[in-house]
């Protein structure tokens, strides 16, 4: 039996409808942002492989780092145990990111950074005594995860429609605009003593559809909730390591985070990993006599050797000029394409072309529902693959979102592919 057959018996692939789903295409190989199948037909990745890939697949610098990690220690207990890549990662993460941070707890992906960040902030109410600070507020349309922590605090929609009675209660606002916010304090006002936190995608909600807000109004509502000493959590899973132009979405504002949630890149989108960092006012919490006190948290591959290793080297590849350079040359093009769109949208044909760093989306115009479940999904996607581009919309709304390494020949070749589908193909 063919790789694909084996699959198509023995696998369930995520966030696919299974009834008359179409073969899983067998990837042998990868070299930069191109994909290659068993038939030796080409993909250029423009989702980064679920937003992950950002130096490109088949990273020999990576993979020579992660190759002589393995061959010293590729797992350890880390409880009572540590390590250098662990250690070393935690200072550089410590001096980079936007805050003040003082500890790094790791795990495994998005969404456990997400249940960490939410865990520690629960507790820490607890801890110093004031249980009245339980409620938990989160933002519309927003994403945090598929855990069920994780998926309380998304938005209640499709994702999450089976599950919803067995979800956490959580006030869901708008996210800020100049018109909302005085709205936006007057509900948060009615609750503000009782709050423990707020998490939020700064900047850009992904997985609710590629929508963006404005920093500045961000940092008002930001400033607003730290008065009210809301712990405000950061969800920095996608928008951390340039993917909306600066080092984190945080360095847009004045008003940092309490606590920090990295995934996706932060190993340069070659390993899994989670880093939950957070302020030793909050860390100070949880280091007392009374045990009850600990945070009974943790994964059994907390802190991977190999997974911080592989994080390190991406950060040292992330500071090179090249790196950089890149992401200013895709910022450039996709100013240029958003220009090549305005006629679609004048035609009524797209709406909505945003963009933000390294990431240009925007709907097209059908007849159905403006949802992930609209159906243009079932036919961009072939449409694509068969010009040798990958892409995967969420439902109508169609994004980009490429590794740092594409070359402006093949970001010219994503834009083409989508103009000629707008064309009518
Ligand atoms: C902002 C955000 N948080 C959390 C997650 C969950 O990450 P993971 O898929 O690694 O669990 C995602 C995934 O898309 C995300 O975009």
């Amino acid at each position: 039996m063919d790789l694909q057959k084996k699959d198509e018996k023995y696998i369930w692939h995520p966030y696919t409808h299974q009834k008359n789903r179409l073969p899983a295409i067998p990837i042998v190989r990868g070299e930069k942002s191109t994909l290659i199948d068993e038939n030796g037909n080409q993909y250029i990745d423009a989702v980064s492989s679920w937003w992950v890939n950002i130096h490109g697949h088949g990273n020999k610098f990576i993979a020579k780092k992660i190759y002589e990690q393995a061959k010293k220690l590729q797992q350890v207990i880390f409880t009572g145990f540590t390590h250098a890549p662990a250690v070393e990662l935690a200072e550089k993460l410590l001096k980079v990111l936007p805050g003040n941070f003082s500890k790094i707890f790791y795990s495994d992906n998005g969404s456990t950074a997400t249940e960490v960040a939410l865990k520690i902030a629960i507790q820490y109410w607890s801890n110093v005594g004031d249980l009245k600070r339980n409620k938990i507020l989160a933002f519309h349309n927003s994403y945090h995860g598929d855990t069920f922590g994780a998926m309380s605090v998304s938005e209640r929609g499709i994702y999450t429609f089976a599950f919803q009675d067995k979800l956490f209660e959580v006030i869901f606002i708008d996210t800020p605009t100049g018109e909302n916010l005085g709205q936006l304090k007057d509900e948060i006002e009615k609750y503000k003593n009782e709050i423990a936190c707020i998490i939020y995608e700064p900047l850009l909600q992904g997985a609710g559809g590629m929508l963006m807000y404005q920093p500045e109004d961000l940092n008002e509502l930001l400033h607003f909730l730290k008065e009210e000493k809301i712990i405000c959590i950061a969800d920095e899973v996608l928008t951390g390591f340039y993917r909306v132009g600066k080092f984190f979405a945080g360095n847009y504002m004045k008003e940092k985070s309490d606590i920090i949630c990295l995934s996706k890149a932060l190993t340069g989108g070659t390993m899994a990993l989670g880093v939950t960092a957070c302020t030793q006012e909050i860390y100070d919490a949880f280091v007392s006599d009374d045990k009850t006190k600990t945070l009974f948290h943790g994964h059994s591959f907390t802190a991977n050797p190999l997974a911080c290793t592989a994080a390190l080297a991406s950060l040292e590849l992330i500071k090179k000029d090249k790196c950089l350079k890149s992401i200013e040359n895709i910022m450039l093009h996709h100013q240029k394409f958003h220009k090549q769109l305005l006629t679609f949208k004048e035609n009524n044909i797209i709406k909505n072309i945003r963009k933000t760093g390294t990431i240009i989306a925007f709907e097209i115009c059908t007849s159905e529902k403006d949802d992930y479940l609209n159906n243009i999904s079932n036919s961009f996607t072939p449409f694509c693959m068969k010009r040798g581009v990958y892409l995967r919309s969420m439902g109508n709304t169609i994004y980009i979102m490429p590794p740092y390494c594409i070359t402006s020949k093949e970001l010219k070749k994503i834009y083409g592919v989508i103009l000629e589908f707008l064309e009518g193909g």
